[in-house]
């Protein structure tokens, strides 16, 4: 009998996977799902300093409940998708107020947790546990779009029924396996190595794939078109202004509202309009303007559902007082990399690097 799908998998990843990244070998959910959560929309080397910074600080879930969002928002500034940060926080003061500070063992019950799908829980509890369950990431997606010949949007609900069906109709059978767990661990990471590492997007590289034998679209030629293209959306433009005031070397921060974009990250002012003098005035503000403000170049943010346009403009002036109000901060130039700013905001305030233009939630 031919070596099944999940055999040759597992084989693959023995011999070819990737082996040192540094939530493999370990079987603590804590470690486990903070690297999931991480990598759900970043890649790998952008990943890694982030994760080590992440556990240094917080070794256990529950030193991760108890610090202030705030201070989980700093640290995850730069990674994107915010809202990943604060389900994580959210999720880890889950798992101390209602599972006793241990992750619940099984992928349904994770996905209960916020910030956690139905892909990640399974990652998790394969790795963690070796739960037979499936995982359908981006790039298992692809792998199991042109193995099996599903075409069509990926992302409806039909074709999802589909990819899902496949991916536990694939998974290996684990009765006469000596080491279950370890067999599942394989074979997750395996699906997750060969779509980033061999199944890729532009040019995958079939002679070099263990599945070769079997897949739909090596054998008609289709890998290109596989798996189908996403519906494009029509993405509108969202046009803003940004008050940057400077002065005695300190910048003005906005702290934005806990829900929507950015949320909890501190920010320029935002306008819906060009500032005036009577704008800055009405910040609640006493400054003593040395100029009106002056546009600079705008800075552009593509999310998920819209583009942003923010034309920063930019005021020099003197303080005289600051109104009490705990939604604005000036914070010492110096101090600036510290603050949990959006990147873009981080890019314009800390290189002058306007025009900015990656992807985000
Ligand atoms: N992407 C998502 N999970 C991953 C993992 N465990 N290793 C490498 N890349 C991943």
């Amino acid at each position: 009998m031919s070596d099944t799908f999940a055999t040759r998998v597992i084989r693959w990843q023995r011999e070819h996977g990737r082996h040192a990244l540094p939530w493999q070998n370990t079987t603590d959910p804590y470690r486990i799902w903070l690297s999931e959560i991480m990598l759900q929309q970043t890649q790998v080397a952008t990943v890694l300093p982030y994760y080590e910074r992440f556990l240094q600080r917080y070794p256990s879930v529950a030193q991760l409940a108890a610090a202030p969002l705030d201070e989980v928002m700093s640290l995850w500034a730069g990674l994107g998708y915010y809202t990943r940060a604060r389900n994580l926080h959210a999720c880890a003061r889950m798992v101390v107020a209602e599972h006793g500070g241990e992750f619940p063992r099984s992928a349904d019950a994770l996905a209960e947790l916020p910030g956690i799908g139905r892909s990640t829980a399974a990652a998790i509890a394969a790795f963690a546990w070796g739960e037979r369950a499936a995982i359908l990431d981006g790039n298992v997606r692809r792998v199991l779009a042109r193995h099996e010949g599903i075409a069509g949007d990926p992302t409806t609900s039909a074709v999802q029924r589909q990819l899902w069906t496949a991916a536990e109709a694939l998974l290996p059978q684990l009765e006469h396996e000596t080491d279950a767990h370890a067999a599942m661990v394989r074979y997750t990471q395996g699906l997750m190595d060969l779509g980033a590492t061999v199944c890729t997007r532009g040019m995958p590289a079939c002679e070099r794939c263990p599945l070769a034998a079997t897949c739909v679209a090596l054998r008609e030629a289709r890998q290109l078109e596989l798996p189908g293209k996403r519906q494009r959306r029509h993405s509108p433009e969202r046009r803003i202004h940004w008050l940057w005031l400077r002065a005695s070397n300190h910048t003005l921060l906005e702290r934005r509202p806990a829900s929507g974009i950015w949320g909890g990250l501190w920010s320029l002012p935002e306008l819906s309009q060009p500032p005036g003098l009577a704008d800055v005035q009405a910040l609640g503000i006493k400054l003593n303007p040395a100029e009106t403000p002056i546009p600079l170049p705008p800075v552009q943010h593509t999310f998920t559902h819209f583009r942003l346009v923010a034309t920063p403009w930019q005021a020099q002036g003197e303080v005289t007082a600051t109104a009490d109000d705990s939604r604005y901060m000036w914070v010492a130039d110096a101090n600036l990399v510290d603050a949990p700013l959006p990147t873009p905001v981080r890019n314009l305030l800390l290189t002058d690097n306007a025009g900015d233009d990656d992807v985000s939630s």
